[in-house]
């Protein structure tokens, strides 16, 4: 097919890239954005397959269904709480194909065969940029590889959430990083040395285990966001091996906004990113992190009937969703209770803090997904100011983005990460099924507050009796 048509193509599927990353970052545009991307992506392979027409259909064909059903299946079956770990798998395979494709076209190189690099030793072109691309491809590519899987594992408690540490680790890290330096400037002078390739392969994976097995369960998500901005990376070294605009473009874009999206991340937990990947943040430490199941705070229970005739006697009520609501699934019946409130006249907002959930956007999601406006949902700048005006906050399955220790602990775990201020409100009710702790490990004193009252139960089942209560009530 005429190559300037595969350029103009490509061109093409990178705008809708774009545009669709762009519209991914509003929740009423965002499917939009998902469908203007999968587009691009449709037209950038039918595109590829045209420039590619060595290889036979069937193989290609066969990938394309195997991966369709892999994708579609696991896509369908996970559940919303579970879609790091997935994000987590995708991002290793991405990075373990683009380690696997440029090592196969440094193969078909040695082998003589007409490929893209064996043209470009002919046209006297740099060699030696692009084995430094195949090197950068398969260092963060094996290293993505194998770093995902090791997050997946800590996500799902395959592997302890722990950090693992031991002496000297960061300076062992830091040697075995030289090493592959060294490795891959040998095998840059001289693409031959395939033993070079190899300790670079090997150090590869070994780092990416390394790297993040000191890093606690509670930051996977920031790392899992960093892992997929270096599959982007990975695939984009990958497009300067193949000579492939589209893959180039993408793995850029991927790259671009892993940072970010890691960045954001941090500055919800008022952390680093140093911090995160060399702190051994979440290594339970006995001494600090205060009472683990609240046994030495004196609490207050209250009835679900009871906290439904507070509410519906209140002015104004707002709602902080946290990980518990998703586990509950209970966004649909936080819609209803949201619309028996307003019919008995109080103004019903929502908090939602940027880290609530286990990943970005968690609970943005949801509440769209029980068609909650997003008009009545407001980010924790926005909202912060109004607690103390609220009559009731209404803390569903939240508990980490909540605890006032964050504000005054220093020896908290969580200090210094930006917490919603819902203790300023007239009265909290937390709902939650115990006294166990959330994803930080650690008690909060909120519970014990004057003005704060339990309501246990499973979230869904305890909103469903407010909802009852207030439809019986009306
Ligand atoms: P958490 O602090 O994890 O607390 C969730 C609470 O929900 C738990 O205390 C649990 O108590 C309760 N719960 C679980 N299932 C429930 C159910 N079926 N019904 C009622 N309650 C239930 O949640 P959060 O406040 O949303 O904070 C998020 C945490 O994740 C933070 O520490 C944050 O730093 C971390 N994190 C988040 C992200 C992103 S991007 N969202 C990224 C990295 C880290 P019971 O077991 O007693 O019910």
């Amino acid at each position: 097919m005429n190559s300037n048509f595969i350029l103009i193509s490509y061109i093409v599927s990178a705008i809708l890239f774009i545009l669709g990353i762009k519209r991914l970052g509003k929740v009423n545009t965002a499917r939009q954005g998902n469908f203007l991307s999968a587009i691009g992506m449709l037209i950038a392979i039918i595109a590829t397959l045209f420039k590619m027409d060595a290889i036979p259909l069937e193989w290609v064909l066969g990938g394309v269904l195997l991966g369709t059903i892999i994708g579609a299946v696991s896509a369908i079956r996970v559940a919303m709480t579970s879609m790091p770990e997935m994000v987590a798998i995708f991002n290793g395979f991405g990075g373990g194909a683009s380690a696997l494709v440029a090592s196969a076209e440094l193969f078909k190189y040695l082998n003589g065969k007409e490929i893209y690099l064996a043209e470009l030793t002919k046209n006297n072109s740099d060699l030696t940029t692009t084995m430094i691309t195949i090197v950068l491809s398969v260092i963060i590519g094996s290293l993505t590889f194998t770093g995902s899987f090791i997050a997946w594992g800590k996500l799902q408690g395959k592997i302890s959430g722990q950090p693992i540490t031991y002496p000297g680790q960061n300076i062992i890290n830091l040697l075995i990083l030289l090493g592959v330096v060294i490795a891959a400037y040998f095998f840059v002078v001289n693409p031959e040395n395939m033993t070079a390739f190899y300790v670079i392969l090997g150090v590869g994976l070994l780092l990416g285990v390394l790297s993040v097995i000191p890093i606690g369960g509670a930051d996977m998500p920031v790392v899992i966001s960093l892992l997929n901005s270096y599959s982007g990376i990975a695939a984009a070294a990958t497009g300067f091996v193949l000579g492939n605009q589209a893959l180039i473009v993408s793995g850029a874009l991927v790259g671009a906004s892993g940072i970010f999206l890691t960045n954001i991340m941090c500055k919800g937990m008022n952390r680093s990113l140093t911090n995160v990947l060399f702190s051994a943040f979440g290594k339970v430490d006995a001494t600090k992190t205060g009472p683990q199941s609240g046994e030495e705070i004196t609490i207050k229970e209250m009835s679900a009937d009871n906290a439904a005739y507070t509410m519906q006697s209140a002015e104004s009520v707002i709602i902080v969703p946290g990980y518990g609501m998703a586990v509950a699934q209970a966004q649909h019946e936080v819609r209803k209770l949201a619309d028996e409130l307003e019919r008995e006249g109080v103004d019903v907002k929502f908090a939602v803090h940027p880290v609530a959930g286990r990943m970005p956007g968690h609970m943005n999601v949801l509440l769209a997904e029980a068609n909650i406006s997003y008009d009545k949902l407001f980010d924790m700048d926005e909202i912060n100011d109004d607690f103390p005006g609220a009559d009731v906050a209404l803390i569903i399955g939240a508990n980490d983005v909540v605890n006032p220790a964050a504000r005054h602990d220093e020896s908290s775990p969580i200090y210094g990460m930006p917490i919603l201020n819902v203790d300023y409100a007239k009265t909290t009710f937390v709902l939650k099924r115990s006294m166990n702790p959330g994803f930080a490990g650690i008690s909060n004193e909120l519970f014990g507050y004057e003005n704060n009252y339990m309501v246990f139960g499973d979230a869904k089942a305890t909103v469903s009796q407010f909802v009852e209560t207030l439809k019986e009530e009306s």
